[in-house]
């Protein structure tokens, strides 16, 4: 799915894939932005009207600044916010929300804390680094409708994109459902399978199982 707004040739695939479910809201909220890329490539797009940077570590909101400070987008577009994710104020409509390269767990409080704050206007597009099947256990009970998921491989890792908007609609697999298609899919279940299939607890026999499921590539 790709948004009105254009493929920036300084993202990675991974920030590429995050930003492409931009659809024309109007305010985009980096959450634990550390360099600041994803957020800072809409800056020319004109339907945006305000960036927040926000991250909670001193030395990168002081690197921010510093870099920022002469930046013609200081001047009314970009915010930057020396705030943890689970702490933050936002505006209530057309927002983007990007959470990526967090753990599971901080990604699934930062969403509990958002959410009474958004209306179905708003995105937010996460992508976990860890604790992943516990973060889609919980994105599961909550009202958030799946928009879309992908899978992208860069530089040797595997990255799980989640496209979520509040209210009805299709709700988070805890295993998830469209990642596993194409040539990637395959070879992201085959790195789950060694991962997971040495441990003996119920939560992961029950992945292995789904894994295994010859149904699962069926669509690829
Ligand atoms: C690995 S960087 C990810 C940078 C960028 N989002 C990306 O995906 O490339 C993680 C950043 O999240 C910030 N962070 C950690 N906990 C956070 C929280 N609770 N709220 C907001 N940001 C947080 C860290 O300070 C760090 O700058």
């Amino acid at each position: 799915m790709m948004s009105s707004s254009k493929v920036s040739t300084f993202l990675s695939a991974r920030l590429n894939a995050l930003r492409s479910y931009h659809q024309k809201q109007k305010n985009i909220w980096d959450i634990g932005c550390d360099h600041g890329l994803l957020g800072l490539s809409f800056r020319s797009e004109e339907e945006v009207e305000s960036i927040h940077l926000v991250d909670p570590s001193a030395p990168v909101i002081s690197e921010l600044q510093k870099r920022l400070k002469d930046s013609y987008i200081t001047k009314g577009k970009l915010f930057i916010h020396h705030e943890h994710g689970q702490k933050l104020i936002i505006e209530t409509d057309s927002n983007c929300i990007f959470i990526a390269g967090m753990g599971g767990k901080e990604i699934g409080e930062i969403i509990i804390h958002l959410l009474p704050s958004l209306d179905s206007t708003s995105r937010i597009v996460i992508s976990p680094h860890r604790k992943i099947l516990e973060l889609r256990a919980l994105l599961g009970k909550l009202p958030l409708a799946l928009v879309q998921e992908e899978l992208v491989f860069e530089d040797g890792q595997f990255y799980q994109i989640l496209c979520l908007m509040k209210g009805e609609g299709p709700r988070v697999h805890p295993y998830g459902r469209d990642i596993w298609k194409k040539e990637v899919g395959k070879h992201y279940r085959d790195h789950q399978m060694k991962h997971f299939g040495v441990h003996e607890d119920l939560a992961s026999k029950g992945y292995m199982e789904y894994l295994a499921d010859p149904k699962l590539l069926k669509s690829t």
